[in-house]
């Protein structure tokens, strides 16, 4: 077990186009946001391990020789390839900690997830004691893989503590990353997270944990692009609830209905995402403004291919036409039905021009970040090139 302290983060993800289309496996493009979530591994002498989620208030403490008891269920002769999870191994962990089969709030299968996680990569050598704070800047149940950042945060760490992984040397640097073997190893430990918060999860959203940068996922297959520019954005959350599934099946009664008309619609949302994947990889290699023009004319042709689809929705159309208002062209991203909307800012908006649609987007209620996609994956980081309120979030205060 590593004897020092550490900082790592992960970022969330939006999906750029393809959502929807890629149920009828059409390409969708997935990519980093730059809404990270942090995590503070610190190795303690108290023989007690603690687990701190400061966004949704959970505290969770349990004696190590509590948690010894239960090692032999989760005991892993391969920690680069961990087993396929066991249902039984899941319902073990609900008795231990004595929450009711099919308990499904979010905060307990995050405990749930770290607890597995946490037995299963140190069944094998000796249970160390350690304090974990996890605090993010996304916010849950609103698209943007806040679990799956949540998830790669606690491979990473608990790897890393493990030394499954090599300790990043941050010489000099304000942050490092892991190779492409130890990303491969936090991205299937991290998978094993997500299913335990997610039930049946793509994968896609912790390979973008995991990697950052943008993936293009089509079929069950996942392909990282080779170059991704980063891009500014703004994120709308319009706040307004939704339930993927009732979406997705709304979607599929419309394709039942009219499949001569919806099918083609499914066609071009298919042929947006190959475009929108050659132009990302032409800015990536030599920007112009052109290339801005077309990501977004692309937007505005996918938000109309949602909206036949019948996955739009007025908040939505509210961010479209503020923005639009300012010259700023935006689309839905993820379910729709409200949720989250992604704005494209190009290289020479104006700092007046985001002042004032912040403004109006905040004044609507919604809540609105300007951030970057294209961002990179799980990452350490020197604390002291953090902000001062991830220092203090992640410091359990
Ligand atoms: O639930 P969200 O907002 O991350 O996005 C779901 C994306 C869909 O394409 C609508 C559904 C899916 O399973 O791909």
């Amino acid at each position: 077990m590593a004897d020092q302290s550490f900082i790592l983060s992960a970022p969330g993800k939006v999906i750029l186009h393809g959502e929807h289309a890629v149920v009828y496996g059409k390409i969708a493009i997935a990519i980093g946001v730059n809404l990270r979530t942090f995590l503070r591994l610190q190795p303690c002498d108290n023989g007690k391990v603690t687990l701190s989620l400061p966004n949704t208030d959970t505290h969770v403490s349990w004696n190590l020789h509590e948690l010894e008891s239960l090692t032999s269920a989760y005991y892993q002769n391969d920690l680069v390839n961990p087993l396929p999870l066991l249902p039984e191994q899941i319902e073990k962990l609900r008795q231990f900690s004595g929450i009711p089969a099919g308990d499904a709030d979010t905060r307990i299968l995050a405990v749930l997830a770290f607890l597995y996680l946490y037995l299963s990569i140190f069944a094998k050598s000796r249970l160390p004691s350690l304090k974990i704070v996890v605090w993010s800047e996304l916010p849950t149940g609103a698209g943007l893989g806040s679990s799956a950042a949540y998830s790669v945060c606690m491979a990473a760490a608990l790897l890393n503590a493990g030394s499954v992984i090599s300790h990043c040397p941050l010489d000099g640097v304000e942050t490092a990353r892991w190779n492409e073997n130890e990303l491969d190893i936090i991205n299937k430990w991290a998978f094993q997270g997500e299913k335990i918060i997610h039930g049946n999860p793509s994968g896609v959203d912790n390979a973008v944990g995991t990697w950052g940068g943008a993936l293009k996922y089509k079929a069950g297959e996942i392909t990282p692009l080779k170059r991704v520019p980063v891009l500014r954005i703004l994120l709308t959350n319009t706040k307004v609830p939704r339930s993927t599934k009732i979406l997705v099946a709304g979607v599929r009664d419309r394709l039942k209905k009219f499949p001569g008309i919806i099918n083609p619609v499914l066609d071009s949302i298919d042929a947006v995402s190959c475009k929108c994947e050659h132009v990302l990889e032409e800015i990536a290699e030599h920007p112009s403004l052109s290339h801005y023009c077309v990501l977004e004319e692309l937007f505005d042709i996918n938000q109309q291919h949602l909206n036949v689809l019948g996955v739009g929705h007025p908040s939505l159309d509210r961010l479209c036409q503020v923005t639009l208002s300012h010259g700023l062209h935006s689309k839905l991203t993820g379910a729709g039905g409200g949720g989250c909307g992604i704005t494209l800012l190009r290289p020479d908006t104006d700092a007046s021009v985001i002042v004032a649609v912040l403004q109006e987007l905040r004044d609507c209620g919604y809540d609105c970040w300007e951030t970057n996609i294209g961002a990179p994956g799980v990452s350490l980081h020197v604390p002291s090139a953090l902000r001062e309120e991830i220092l203090h979030a992640v410091s359990g205060l």
